[in-house]
């Protein structure tokens, strides 16, 4: 196991396999997971972006393999993650229809409650190449609790506040988040960063100051900077060194600043 980078041990980032890593985490010490794994959708297709058409491989961790094989790697990686998560904790779970309709499976299966599919609707998404079916324009995001009979958190009134102030409505499971903007890609690329506007949501939404969330799938570390924002304890762990940097920096920034 390998700390990379740690702020007053609140927020603490680890390289390395998160099948490892896990291991060293105390078991029912986690508020909120947010995971966005793999998504196995790097298959030497095409796909458009900026109007040119570009390679739909992201890196090699994303290498689409058998369906049986990305099962038993969600089964393997949520069975650890739900030993880590406190009795009334949650976990929000990221994918395209490539991996999330085996996310959803293995979470029915490993015994969680299942509260929203949260659709993102990504608002400018590239055109269709083909033509020959509907343009992809959302991203599934399931949240479910580990144990169905706990009170899990539900910030309601704050989501209910930032949905539209003014008419003071109810936060629907559809929201509309565009893609991360120029300036939050200022120290260097990730193939799939999130927006940081979609992971202060989930942060606000799921967990009160000072709680303790962990994301296994760490990438550029968006998560790590919406707990930044909004006080939260962080834990998370990736394989690659130069997201690792990418996170790195993005914390250090929203350390002085936050960000949303
Ligand atoms: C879909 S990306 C996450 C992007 C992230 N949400 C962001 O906003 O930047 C998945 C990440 O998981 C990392 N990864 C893949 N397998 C891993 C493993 N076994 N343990 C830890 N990290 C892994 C990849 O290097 C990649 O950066």
């Amino acid at each position: 196991m390998s700390l990379y980078y740690t702020h007053n041990n609140d927020i603490k980032l680890y390289k390395g396999d998160c099948f490892e890593i896990l291991k060293t985490v105390d078991d029912e010490s986690i508020d909120l997971i947010f995971s966005d794994p793999p998504y196995f959708l790097s298959n030497n297709g095409i796909t458009c972006k900026s109007g040119r058409m570009e390679s739909v491989n992201k890196a090699d961790w994303d290498k689409t393999v058998s369906l049986d094989e990305m099962h038993n790697f969600n089964l393997r990686w949520i069975s650890e993650c739900k030993k880590k998560l406190k009795d009334n904790g949650t976990i929000f779970i990221s994918g395209t229809y490539h991996n999330i309709y085996s996310i959803g499976f293995c979470l029915q299966q490993l015994g969680f409650k299942i509260l929203n599919d949260i659709a993102w609707f990504k608002v400018n998404p590239p055109p269709n190449l083909s033509c020959r079916y509907f343009t992809h324009a959302t991203e599934t995001i399931i949240w479910a609790k580990k144990n169905p009979k706990a009170k899990h958190k539900f910030n309601y009134q704050a989501m209910r506040n930032i949905n539209d102030p003014a008419v003071n409505k109810q936060m629907l499971s559809l929201w509309k988040i565009t893609p991360p903007k120029k300036d939050e890609k200022t120290h260097g690329k990730h193939p799939t960063q999130k927006p940081i506007a979609l992971l202060n949501r989930i942060v606000e939404a799921s967990t009160n100051e000072g709680d303790l969330v962990l994301d296994p799938f760490l990438g550029s570390g968006t998560t790590a900077v919406a707990c930044v924002n909004y006080g939260r304890k962080f834990i998370g762990i990736e394989t690659d060194v130069n997201y690792l940097e990418i996170a790195k920096l993005r914390i250090n920034d929203a350390l002085n600043i936050k960000q949303f």
